[in-house]
This record gives C-alpha cells, structure tokens and sequence, in this order.
C-alpha cells in the first residue's frame, strides 16, 4: 500500500533533514517539520542564513527538537557542523521551500553555505519544493534548473498555482505541508514494482467547450482523484500517461502528462495513447454536449435569450470500450439518483471492466474535496469503501488492476 496514511507511517523511524532557504513559504516549514515529527521522523534543520529571517531558528529548533544548524562553525564555541555527516546521517534530504536562488546554486554545484555543502555531500535522495513568484518560476533559467536537478535524481515537488505573496496569482505557491510529507513518505516507502511493463492511460479532469474565444461550458472536476490514480499506478512501477483537462495539479512524480481541453481534444489524445497500452482509467469528467458552433469572435448581448445550440460529443470510454479486447477499462460513474442501476447500465454498455461509483449523495464524496466515497461495481458484485482519502481510493482502485493484471 503506497498512500494516505500509509505513505505517512512510511515515515516512522526515519531521518529527514529539512533545508529552509529564504522563501516567504518558510513559515510553512514549521507546520511540515510538526507533520514529520507526529508522523515519526527524527528531523534536522538545516537554514541558510536569509532563511533566518523568515521564521527564527528558535521556531524550527523547538519543533524539531534538535538544534539549527545555519554555519559551518559554531561561532562561539569553534565546533564544525558537518556537512559530510548530515548528509550521511540523513535517509532524504528535503528542501522546502527552495528558492530559485538556492535551485540555480545547486543545479550549478555552488557551495557558498551549509546547506548547499550538504547538499552536495548528500548521498541519500534529495527532494526540493520550489517556492518563488510565478515569473521567476516560469523563467527558462528556472525550468532549465529544475530540469537539471530533476534529471540527476533531485525529486520536486512541483508548486501549486494560486495567490503568490507578491499579490500576483499563478504558479509558484510551495507546495501544502501534508502533500510534501506524503511525497517524501511515498518515495521512502519501497514499493513493490507490481505493475512494471504495464502501459496505462489515466484521462482526468473536466474539459473545456468553446462558445466564443471568451467563454465556455465546463464542469467542477478538480481532477484529484484521477491524478491520485495516476501517481499511484506510476508508484507500483507502471508507465502511466496522463491525459488532463485543465487543472492545477501538479505532475504526479514519474507520470507523463498530455494536456487537452476539449472532448475532442481528449478523444483523439486517449484513441492514439490506447493503441499501445495495456489498459485505461477513465477518470475524466467529458462533456456530453460542446457547442455546435463557435463563434470567432466574442458574442454580443442582446436584449433578449440567447440560445445555444449543442451537439453530442464522442463518448470516449465507450471508443475504448469497443477496441479494448482483452485488456483493462475502467470507467467512474457519479450519479445523483438510483446509482448503482445506472452504473451497472454502463459498466456494461462501456464494456469496462469494473466501474467506480461516487454518489453526490454521500457526504465527502465527488467534486474537489480530498476525500471520496465509491463502491467498486463489476460483473460479480458490488464493494462499498467507506469515506477514504482520495489517495487511498486510488490504492484500492489500484489494487484491483494488479488483480487484472494477475489473472
Ligand atoms: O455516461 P457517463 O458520462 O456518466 O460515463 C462516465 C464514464 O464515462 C466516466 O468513466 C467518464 O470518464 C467516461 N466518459 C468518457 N467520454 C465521454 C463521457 C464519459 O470517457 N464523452
């Protein structure tokens, strides 16, 4: 099992050193090293000197119940603090938030603190969570930083989009506390590699339908739970592609993400990836109906109703349905009345293979929150799970593939 609660309890008994740079997140370090702590971890602070002054060494030493470390020597008594050693002593070694400074300094072997000595003396798997403006993360000297670092082993836990301390919005927030705890949980966890050599598509999201180049009809899928069976089929070894209506999740670790808008879009995107996969989560939330025409240009009020008219889109789990043969589809279902009957009408007419029921009915479940609860349909019978987080219904949706995968 690779989440939730379980990604967390990976964490008992380990050692994880966290970097703070000088970020505004850095107040956000404190509420991550108390989710290490009550999740287990022994933690040690390492600061670079501006991160000071962002939350006091006083904060961090409290919390982690270990002194700071900031220098190379302790200024009143001489003793060296040895980068060499933290890095040994450490089982990860977590950066939250990294600056676009501290990432450029890195990605270039610059040693001019002890964190960054640390870092190059590390052994065991570093992990960042950038932290910056949007336009400082967006810049090519970043990307090709973050590119750098991600292709000698550093993992990143990418920003989130949102209000940035600047004012502005975009891309840039640091990541929550409890989702970089789960990924640095989820990367200590040995997973066993169940499902290495499977190719698997996940679709996830709402997708967009053009009315003019301004609006559009859309959908409240967050995309959550998609992207949480995305990273948790990548976890158990799986090459998983991704393919995403407009969302602010960021990459799941290991997935490879295909970005569309529309139905149609997405259509194309899922026939072409199932020509050379073993199998598909249809996780999406397609628009049934798009717009029969769009307009060029913005459409003009006027004084009185205005009608669109709409047209039916491909159904795309039922494309794949018809082509799949012997291999894995697996459809969601989120009905608002008499859910399990037509959820059994489409696991049948989609010819999936098992079919994930969420009724907006239930509390907790559906749209955007982190929790759901589903019953899993297939041709033998029906399991309600109770309320779970979306990562562990993602692992039990998991589960039931391997099982697939094993008969
Ligand atoms: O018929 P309904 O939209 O309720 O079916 C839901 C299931 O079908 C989901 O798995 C959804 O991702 C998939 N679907 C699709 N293409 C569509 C409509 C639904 O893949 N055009």
């Amino acid at each position: 099992m690779a989440s939730g609660n379980a990604a967390t309890a990976s964490l008992a008994g380990r050692r994880i050193l966290l970097g703070i740079t000088g970020s505004i997140a850095a107040y956000k370090a404190a509420m991550l090293c108390r989710l290490l702590k009550t999740a287990g971890a022994e933690v040690r602070v390492v600061m670079t000197p501006l991160a000071k002054q962002f939350i006091t060494p006083l904060t961090m030493a409290t919390l982690s119940k270990n002194p700071i470390l900031v220098e190379f020597f302790d200024p009143e008594n001489g003793a060296w603090n040895s980068h060499v050693s933290l890095g040994e002593w450490a089982d990860c070694y977590l950066i939250a938030p990294a600056t676009a400074n501290t990432l450029a300094k890195m990605a270039t072997g610059v040693a001019d603190n002890l964190l960054l000595t640390t870092y190059l003396s590390a052994r065991c798997p570093v992990v960042v969570a950038p932290a910056m403006d949007l336009d400082m993360y967006a810049h090519p000297a970043t990307q090709q930083n973050l590119r750098t670092l991600a292709k000698r082993g550093v993992r990143i836990v990418e920003p989130a989009e949102g209000e940035l301390a600047s004012g502005l919005t975009g891309k840039g927030r640091m990541a929550e506390p409890d989702a970089i705890a789960a990924f640095v949980g989820d990367l200590l966890t040995e997973k066993k590699k169940t499902l290495a050599g499977r190719r698997l598509i996940v679709t996830a999201g709402a997708t967009i339908e053009a009315i003019d180049p301004v609006r559009f009809i859309s959908n409240h899928s967050s995309g959550k739970m998609g992207y949480a069976i995305a990273g948790e089929l990548a976890a158990r070894g799986a090459e998983v592609t991704l393919i995403s209506g407009r969302t602010a999740l960021p990459v799941p670790p290991g997935v490879e993400r295909v970005d569309v808008l529309s139905a149609e879009e997405m259509y194309n995107a899922a026939v072409r990836a199932f020509e050379r996969a073993d199998g598909a989560v249809m996780c999406a939330a397609v628009a049934d109906y798009t717009p029969a025409e769009v307009s060029d240009t913005k459409l003009k009020k006027g004084d009185g109703e205005l009608f669109i008219r709409l047209r039916r889109t491909r159904d795309i789990a039922a494309e794949l349905g018809a082509r799949k043969g012997g291999r894995l589809l697996v459809g969601f279902a989120l009905e608002t009345d008499d859910e399990e009957a037509h959820a059994e009408s489409k696991l049948e007419r989609k010819n999936f293979d098992f079919i994930v029921l969420n009724s907006l009915r239930d509390a907790g479940a559906g749209f955007r929150g982190d929790t759901n609860k589903v019953t899993l349909i297939d041709r033998t019978g029906r399991e309600a799970l109770p309320l779970l987080s979306k990562r562990e219904v993602a692992a039990r949706i998991a589960d039931r593939i391997e099982a697939f995968f094993a008969r």
